[in-house]
């Protein structure tokens, strides 16, 4: 049977890939978002600061602070890659989230899994490049896409087992078997998993099965409960594949922004570190909003994890702030052993 090896979480978001100097450029983009998630609340940029006045966002956004955190995300995401690769995986199963990547307003599975031969990692065309950075990601396009295109390999006997053993689990998991594509050309891999390839593996091409989770979108995400029960499936579905691949599974997102909620992070890490399934589980749906929302993949992942026995590690907690109301990324890098 297939075994999973390793587990791991990390962050992707674009300042791990942005000068600190550079910030801005997504503090700006915060500036004229309307639609501020933080805690059940929805703020303007202004009214967000005006809530958050005395809490000392003004020295955390200082430009050493920044260089400071840079430098903690970095050393922890080299780790990464080097713990991945000395687990020696046949294949890695991560758990993304679409951002209106793959799947667009007309049709948004809530849970799915790829079963083709290969993903294409398109270069970006110019007009992409355009529109990533108008949202500030002018850098981070960089470590999600290559210069040239790049295509992963994908275990499809793999894929496909874990999506009949999941309907035979209870979970109707929409089944994908061709990267989705628009007059012959393939819709760019989600920088979900484009993040994992180029920034951590160095664009090794280490067979991939992806599975995606949609946490973003309304109205149709699943709640941190049928998350972890997800992720528990997706574990027993991989020990009952008659083989002997040694499997990476890892949670690709998160955690609390655009607006940085350090006492959520820290509830939930607790929780996942702890095996408090329920206090996990137990997190009203409303504080998963927004880029926030991506924590219920690392749900989906510690579900995967309670199956097998491996132990988390922290490896850091980094809040990576970028302005005065305290919007940012905390950037979270974990291993299972
Ligand atoms: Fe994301």
């Amino acid at each position: 049977m297939a075994e999973i090896v390793m587990g791991f979480g990390t962050s992707h978001g674009p300042l791990l890939a942005t000068p600190p100097e550079e910030w801005d450029l997504r503090a700006n983009v915060d500036r004229k978002n309307p639609e501020l998630a933080f805690g059940a609340g929805t703020y303007t940029f202004a009214e967000l600061a005006e809530l958050r006045k005395g809490q000392g966002f003004e020295k955390e956004n200082a430009v050493e602070v920044r260089r400071e955190r840079w430098d903690r995300c970095q050393k922890q995401l080299d780790a990464l890659g080097e713990r991945i690769l000395a687990a020696k995986p046949d294949a890695m199963l991560i758990i993304g989230d679409d951002h209106h990547e793959w799947f667009q307003q007309d049709i948004q599975p809530a849970f799915s899994v790829f079963y083709g031969q290969q993903v294409q990692n398109r270069a970006l065309t110019p007009a992409e490049e355009e529109d990533v950075k108008s949202r500030g990601g002018n850098y981070s396009m960089k470590i999600y896409y290559p210069p040239k295109d790049e295509a992963y390999p994908c275990p499809a006997d793999i894929s496909r087992h874990l999506i009949q053993s999941m309907m035979g689990d209870g979970f109707d998991v929409t089944a994908i078997g061709e990267q989705p594509s628009d007059n012959g050309q393939v819709r760019t891999l989600g920088h979900s998993y484009g993040f994992i390839y180029r920034r951590i593996l160095g664009s090794r091409p280490i067979p991939l099965i992806p599975v995606q989770v949609n946490t973003y979108y309304p109205p149709n995400q699943p709640s941190p409960k049928r998350c972890f029960e997800f992720g528990r499936a997706i574990a027993r579905a991989v020990r009952s594949f008659p083989g002997s691949q040694r499997i990476v599974v890892g949670a690709s997102g998160g955690m609390t922004h655009f607006v940085i909620d350090e006492e959520m992070d820290r509830r939930l890490v607790d929780a996942m570190l702890k095996g408090n399934w329920d206090a996990l589980t137990s997190e009203p749906d409303i504080h998963f909003r927004s880029g926030t929302s991506e924590i219920k993949n690392w749900i989906v992942n510690a579900g995967m994890m309670a199956e097998t026995g491996l132990k988390m590690e922290l490896l850091d907690l980094v809040p990576c702030y970028r302005s005065e109301a305290g919007t940012g990324s905390m950037m979270g890098f974990a291993t299972w052993n």
